[in-house]
């Protein structure tokens, strides 16, 4: 008989699956009550830390199981140096995230979230050929800030709006540039002074972690909107809340950088359209996401090779 501890949150996603009877599943408590024991593996979602005390206390554990693509929530070091493997859960949710991204593209641009706030108060005086004017997208140039799955399909999608395709990536996709278009930047910076819409697709690592900086953010055009489905250490917030604030710069995010607090004075922006990290928040996707993380526990809890490892 092998024990393994799942995060709470996921009891209803946990219900749909067949546990096997040599399994029991405990509940993963809060990170310092988790009971010193011989539990074979451990399934968290992303808010989840997982470090190197908590798996010192779990003697024999095999595998890290995210519930997430992402896992900057989990030392990787720590478990690496522990022989205890760590999954993630890839693919089954770039289709969600990708239109996550479209929608709050679509959302900053022609200022739908103000749109909506004005119709809910009560204050709507009529149709207004001045009012709240956003941008439209046609002839304008989308860019990419990392090519992986999630930003390539979020490229795909560009030219049914007309746009023009730019990426900056360590590897270049040259059989994705013949499909979309898709234009390579060698440098950053000038990835980020030709974009009218720039969107953030890298995960959280050492490099990246605010490598969407003020003097980066200087670059982009007056105007030019910011997007985050990633991950919000990426971007240097107070930096990005100073160019919101002076009208600079529109942005939408997803994601922040101390989640889930969001900073007062960015919740008192119009310049900015916000979303409590939905990127990834349909049904289907949620129950594939757990699925994946679940067979990726089982797996290595007998020993067997995990479907998506990350070490
Ligand atoms: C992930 O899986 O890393 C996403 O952020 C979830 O929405």
């Amino acid at each position: 008989m092998s024990h393994v501890l799942v995060s709470g949150e996921v009891a209803e996603l946990l219900a749909n699956v067949r546990v096997p009877d040599d399994l029991t599943v405990r509940l993963l408590p809060p990170e310092e009550e988790v009971p010193r024991g011989e539990f074979a593996g451990i399934l968290p979602v992303l808010t989840r830390r997982i470090g190197a005390a908590e798996l010192d206390r779990l003697a024999g554990l095999r595998v890290v199981a995210n519930m997430a693509v992402g896992y900057d929530n989990v030392d990787l070091d720590a478990a690496r140096a522990r022989g205890v493997r760590v999954t993630n859960t890839p693919d089954v949710l770039t289709d969600a995230t990708a239109e996550l991204t479209w929608a709050l593209i679509l959302a900053v641009t022609r200022r739908v979230a103000e749109g909506e706030r004005l119709a809910r108060s009560g204050d709507w005086t009529g149709w207004g050929p001045t009012q709240l004017l956003g941008k439209g997208l046609g002839g304008r140039t989308l860019g990419l800030i990392g090519a992986g799955r999630i930003g390539r399909e979020v490229g795909r999608r560009a030219p049914a709006f007309g746009m023009e395709l730019a990426y900056w990536s360590r590897t270049r996709r040259r059989d994705w540039e013949d499909e979309t278009g898709a234009v390579w930047v060698a440098a950053l910076p000038d990835l980020a002074a030709r974009a009218d819409v720039l969107s953030i697709h890298v995960a959280s690592t050492a490099e990246t972690r605010r490598l969407v900086d003020g003097p980066l953010m200087d670059r982009m055009k007056d105007g030019a909107v910011l997007v985050n489905t990633a991950r919000g250490d990426v971007v240097d917030e107070p930096a990005l809340i100073e160019r919101l604030d002076a009208g600079r710069l529109w942005a939408g995010l997803d994601v922040y950088a101390g989640e889930p607090v969001i900073p007062e004075r960015l919740r008192a922006l119009d310049t900015v359209t916000l979303l409590p990290h939905l990127g990834s928040a349909t049904g289907e996707t949620r129950q594939a996401m757990f699925d994946l993380a679940w067979e990726n526990l089982v797996r290595c809890v007998r020993g067997q090779e995990p479907v998506t490892p990350v070490a």
